[in-house]
């Protein structure tokens, strides 16, 4: 049994069936019908006026009377204005919350395990990772923590952008610098710049850049070391700042462009056999039914350009074969920015009409928005360019650093400085994971780092507060697990509305690849705790209540606890 709805089904289901109306007239009604919390329904009888020809009253009344007291001992029943009321019992309530007290999962079943790529984070070569990062980063890195939570194989890909045109200049600014073999001495902040600059101003060095991607594409010893160098240096980058994160990529899962540039011109022959490629103007190219530029001509999708060079298209369509030949999955998540959903929608087509993917192969462009500064502007530095994803990071511990020493000043620099980092990091996650990833959001420290609302801080602190009350009595939590629960008080009852929806909460994030509905349940959690603990005494009461309210506490912290960690955020036992 998971929750109200599953509980009251079979009983309505035979009163129905007395009252002469088919299961498809009554059913939906049910399930449309729960609040978030799974333990209150309020089923309307509107529209069983037109089956059962009587007023919403009447037919309220008459299920009432023919339920009967059936409903005894999982809730109770109420008709009001044509609405059937069931409200949870709160022993059956507290049954449901005992459960979850003596399991490890907190009542989150697992699914038939799936191989699911989740293609997230993926910045580029010889730059600086950016805030756009930010979201792909936090977002896919939750979701691989969810799904692995729900018993898949996760197989994370990082697909760095680390081949094609650009690389010709970026190796020639290389050498131009000077830079010595197995040095690591590159500055990323204006390295790309520099050479783009440099480009676009000087024609020597653009036609010596467009020699060197020839050479490069020939796998040219000389030229592929200097590209080493290039990824090397970045990956140190990428890898501090992933550290920093704490998300769970490691080089292990670096699968860039360049992986698949030798399946390139198989690519070409597979789509060259469908009779799908086309010329135009010396480039081979897709056209797709229903897509339209600007002017209303058809739109193609092009698979290599007229000089040879092949496009970033091009790779995710190998990047598809290889997902299904070698790693062996049938679900792609791409955790990327709204901006390239053509893109994807575009290759995906390619992929599902040249056969590459069946039926069954599921790709989904986990699309998310864009990052607002308080000015309503797409978030950028002082002087306009993209900010630096590391130098977020370091503001935000800074600043939290600041406000814990003020709010707690007896903490060691030791631990003030791991709880500074576990919040600010939190902070910056949680403002991201807890907004619906298909809107934008707007990046504001106050806000994010905020104790009052739906952020990080609020969530991590109500878990410390539980972890203080088990200590200063020094209480051992797995004795706690044994405790009868009894929802005697109101707020008891609210709370235990709220935990016992935490799989449900979980499940569909999951199933939406929506971390924000996860979120949505732990603010909903914490909320419900601290109105809890407002009024009812947990040290200070005895007997069985005492118990039981050390009992809701562990399940609480727990059930905090395991959501942020799915989230990938720390929870600090103090702070
Ligand atoms: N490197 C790209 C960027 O920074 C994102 C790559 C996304 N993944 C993919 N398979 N295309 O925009």
């Amino acid at each position: 049994m998971r929750n109200l709805v599953e509980a009251i089904r079979p009983l309505l289901g035979s009163v129905m069936s007395q009252l002469g109306v088919a299961e498809l007239d009554w059913n939906d009604l049910l399930a449309g019908s729960t609040d978030s919390a799974f333990a209150d329904v309020a089923m309307p009888c509107h529209s069983l006026s037109r089956v059962m020809r009587k007023s919403p009253n009447v037919i309220a009344d008459e299920i009432l009377e023919t339920l009967g007291s059936s409903t005894d001992g999982v809730c109770e029943v109420s008709s009001v204005n044509g609405f059937l009321n069931f409200s949870a019992d709160s022993r059956w309530l507290a049954g449901l919350l005992q459960d979850a007290l003596s399991d490890d999962r907190l009542r989150v079943s697992t699914e038939e395990s799936r191989v699911i790529v989740i293609d997230y984070s993926s910045p580029n070569v010889a730059k600086h990772m950016h805030v756009g990062h930010l979201r792909s980063t936090v977002i896919g890195d939750a979701l691989n923590r969810m799904l692995t939570h729900k018993g898949h194989r996760v197989v994370p890909e990082n697909h760095i952008g680390d081949w094609g045109t650009p690389f010709g200049m970026l190796i020639e600014h290389l050498i131009d610098m000077g830079v010595e073999k197995g040095s690591q001495d590159i500055d990323l902040s204006t390295f790309y710049s520099d050479a783009r600059a440099k480009f676009d101003s000087d024609s020597e060095f653009a036609s010596r850049s467009r020699a060197r991607v020839v050479r490069m594409q020939a796998s040219e010893p000389e030229t592929i070391e200097l590209w080493q160098m290039l990824v090397d240096r970045s990956l140190i980058h990428f890898n501090e700042v992933y550290q920093r994160m704490g998300v769970l990529l490691t080089d292990d899962d670096i699968a860039g462009e360049s992986k698949y540039e030798s399946a390139l011109p198989g690519v070409v022959d597979k789509l060259t056999e469908t009779g799908m490629l086309e010329e135009s103007d010396g480039a081979k190219v897709v056209y797709l039914e229903g897509w339209k530029n600007r002017d209303g001509d058809p739109l193609p999708l092009i698979i290599q350009k007229a000089d040879g060079g092949y496009n970033y298209a091009t790779t995710d369509l190998a990047c598809i074969l290889d997902r299904i030949e070698n790693v062996g999955s049938r679900d792609f998540l791409y955790v990327v920015g709204a901006e390239q959903a053509q893109h994807f929608s575009m290759v995906f087509d390619v992929a599902r009409n040249a056969d590459f993917m069946d039926e069954e192969v599921n790709s989904i462009h986990v699309s998310f928005g864009l990052v607002m500064g308080t000015d309503g502007k797409k978030l950028a530095s002082r002087t306009g360019g993209a900010v630096h994803l590391n130098d977020l990071l370091l503001e935000a511990v800074e600043r939290a650093d600041a406000i814990v020493a003020q709010k707690n000043p007896s903490l060691s620099d030791e631990e003030r400085s791991e709880v500074a980092n576990m919040l600010g990091i939190g902070a910056i996650k949680y403002a991201d994971l807890s907004t619906d990833r298909t809107n934008n959001y707007t990046f504001e420290w106050e806000k994010m780092l905020s104790f009052d609302g739906n952020t990080a801080p609020y969530l991590q602190y109500a878990h410390a507060r539980i972890c203080s009350i088990f200590s200063k009595d020094g209480i051992d939590r797995n004795s706690i697990r044994e405790a009868n629960i009894y929802l005697n008080h109101e707020r008891e009852m609210a709370l235990g509305r709220a935990l016992i929806a935490f799989p449900e909460a979980f499940d569909s994030a999951c199933s939406s690849h929506s971390p924000h509905k996860l979120a949505t349940q732990l603010h909903t959690i914490a909320q419900a705790f601290a109105s809890f603990y407002e009024v009812c005494p947990v040290l200070g009461s005895e007997g069985e209540t005492r118990g039981s309210r050390l009992a809701l506490c562990d399940l609480t912290a727990r059930t905090l606890q395991t959501g942020l960690d799915l989230l990938g955020i720390a929870s600090p036992q103090r702070m």
